[in-house]
């Protein structure tokens, strides 16, 4: 069965490429390399010894994305991980993220209502919580308006393929709210790549305990908190990337009771950034050099799940701990740095 994985050669999408194979499918592959490298598509080869098929494609490319649909009528399924992720970045750049992240979908959508079967993953946030009042954060807790364009993108995202689905009986759809995505496969032959200056937590953590930065900042210690850092939930990547595969199977099988649905995919457990960094020394031995500094403007308290409804209904369950991702992370810088 073919499956389709746009953004592929990302983070989260090429662990998923992985778990996919993993479990049997052929997968196709469109990238358009904005934040990656086909470095990635060895390291799955290597990993899977099965190489998935690659278009280079921007979805944002109308008439190539029509054609590619053509040529491609059998896929069963889309997971569409595709997108600017970048939270500063969307600030400063709005109108490349609503390009990016609505427009793009926008057009994917109008292909797939086309196709005999029609079925999507989309990759959504817990940013669309804003900053939750009740821990932890369950998938019926109020929709805050976004803190981000990025964040606003993943809002609007959900409500244009909920519309989608209301009005095109065919179609099925599952979002994932992941909380936060960390570490690597197992065999370091792929990983988190952060273009430039990593923006998240546990790439800087590995790229200074390996040397290539300085010192790592911690954003904030005067947080409501037991040690006065944010709490976030840290999750494994490939403890995401099988939650897509279940979330896949559920409308490929067509278990869905609704043509829309949307669950957390989380640890359900908190740990803070002072935690993290603990659990980093006692995992890599080696000692971290950071300092406090003032808070990152954006940065909600505390965001981690509830994840009741994933283990229920969709019957998945996070199996990895923050130990074994950071153990993962720091495999693959050192992979990194050795290259
Ligand atoms: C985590 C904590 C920082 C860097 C990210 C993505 C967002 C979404 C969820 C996908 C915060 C602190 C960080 C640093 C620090 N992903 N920190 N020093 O902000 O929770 O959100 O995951 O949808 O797109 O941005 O993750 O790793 O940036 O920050 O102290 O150098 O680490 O203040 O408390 P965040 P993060």
């Amino acid at each position: 069965m073919k499956i389709l994985v746009t953004g592929g050669l990302g983070f989260i999408g090429s662990h998923t490429v992985v778990a996919l194979q993993h479990k049997g499918y052929d997968v196709v592959v469109i990238d358009n390399l904005s934040n990656s490298s086909l470095k990635v598509l060895e390291g799955i080869t290597n990993i899977s010894s099965k190489s998935p098929d690659f278009e280079k494609l921007d979805l944002r490319d109308k008439l190539s994305l029509k054609e590619f649909f053509v040529k491609h009528q059998d896929i069963a399924g889309v997971i569409h991980f595709a997108a600017s992720k970048a939270v500063g970045e969307s600030v400063k750049n709005p109108l490349l993220y609503y390009e990016n992240n609505i427009a793009a979908l926008t057009y994917l959508l109008q292909n797939l209502v086309n196709l005999p079967k029609q079925n999507i993953i989309f990759s959504s946030s817990c940013t669309v919580y804003g900053e939750a009042e009740r821990f932890p954060i369950s998938e019926d807790a109020p929709i805050k308006k976004a803190m981000s364009p990025y964040g606003n993108t993943k809002q609007i995202g959900e409500e244009i393929i909920t519309d989608t689905c209301k009005a095109n009986g065919k179609l099925k759809a599952i979002s994932l709210r992941y909380f936060n995505p960390i570490g690597a496969h197992p065999s370091a032959e792929i990983g988190e790549l952060p273009m430039g200056t990593p923006q998240n937590l546990v790439p800087f953590i590995t790229q200074t305990a390996i040397g290539k930065r300085e010192q790592l900042s911690v954003f904030g210690n005067d947080y409501p908190t037991a040690d006065g850092t944010c709490i976030r939930d840290y999750i494994h990547v490939m403890d995401l990337a099988e939650a897509h595969v279940v979330a896949l199977e559920r409308l490929l099988s067509s278990k869905a009771e609704d043509s829309y649905e949307v669950f957390n995919v989380g640890t359900g457990v908190g740990s803070s950034v002072l935690e993290v960094i603990e659990a980093f020394e006692s995992a890599s031995e080696e000692n971290l050099n950071y300092k406090i500094v003032d808070r990152r403007p954006g940065d909600v308290i505390a965001a981690y799940a509830e994840t009741s409804k994933a283990n229920d209904v969709l019957g998945w369950k996070a199996k990895r701990n923050l130990e074994q991702a950071l153990n993962d992370a720091w495999e693959w810088e050192k992979r990194q740095h050795k290259l």
